[in-house]
């Protein structure tokens, strides 16, 4: 059996990779913030764990270590995440940044280090970071982003969570880790752009396919809807 943890998977792409990894013959280990979300969850899904606990709690990390004890894990998809508005100088608020960097950053390291040794008992583990397009620097240096009204605090926790898939993917290349960042297109989720076109479904199903296909390396930076992104 191959397993999968998916944070943020009671909705939008985390339900959908859920449903997708499901329907592959994964076990399923999912953390999900809300008692009410997680009873769904378990009614859809009898056989997957669950963990409920915010990914920004203090407490989360220990937490997710021992809901991990003696687990081996193939695949760990840092999927939580959120938006935020302050696209401006004047609208952005230092709070908003704080709120997205705890998500997308120390939640994704506490993820990573609560499950490690699960992922280094597994000879072929994967760390897929759902990042965004909006995290690329060489983007935002080219000006794709601008005018475009993505906050400032998302694209600022998107960029740091990219430079954070590339530290880890430098420390775990010697244990055999690949670790990759996904931007999993413009989905029409809760969070939908409004160029947003793609099902999370479809998302979540090619990003599926990459993996059971052994498509993705250490430190790519793949777009689901065009291929390779530059850092
Ligand atoms: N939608 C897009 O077009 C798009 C584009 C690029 C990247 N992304 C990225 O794709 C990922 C999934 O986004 P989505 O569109 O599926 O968004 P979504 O529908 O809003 O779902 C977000 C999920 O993350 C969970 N979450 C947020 N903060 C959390 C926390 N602190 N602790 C635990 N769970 C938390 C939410 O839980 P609750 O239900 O409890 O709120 C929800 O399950 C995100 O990382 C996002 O940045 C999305």
């Amino acid at each position: 059996m191959r397993n999968v943890l998916i944070t943020g998977a009671n909705r939008g792409l985390g339900l959908a990779l859920a449903r997708e990894f499901s329907s592959r013959g994964h076990g399923l280990f999912l953390v999900v913030r809300r008692f009410d979300a997680a009873t769904e969850m378990q009614i859809e899904f009898p056989d997957a764990k669950l963990l409920c606990c915010d990914i920004t709690a203090q407490q989360y990390e220990q937490q997710l270590r021992q809901f991990l004890q003696g687990v081996t894990l193939n695949l760990l998809i840092n999927n939580a995440g959120s938006g935020s508005s302050g696209s401006s100088v004047d609208s952005a608020l230092c709070s908003q940044l704080q709120r997205e960097f705890d998500t997308h950053c120390k939640g994704t390291l506490a993820t990573v280090k609560a499950a490690l040794v699960s992922l280094i008992n597994s000879p072929q583990a994967m760390i897929l970071n759902i990042s965004s397009r909006r995290g690329s620097m060489t983007m935002q240096a080219q000006g794709a982003a601008k005018g475009a009204g993505c906050s400032f605090s998302y694209r600022i926790a998107k960029a740091a969570q990219n430079m954070l898939t590339l530290c880890i993917a430098d420390d775990l290349e010697e244990q055999g880790v690949v670790v990759a960042a996904i931007h999993p297109g413009r989905m029409l989720t809760a969070m939908a752009a409004a160029d947003a076109q793609l099902t999370a479904a479809e998302s979540a199903g090619r990003i599926a396919e990459w993996v059971s296909t052994k498509a993705i390396n250490n430190r790519d930076y793949l777009c689901v809807e065009t291929g390779k992104l530059p850092w």
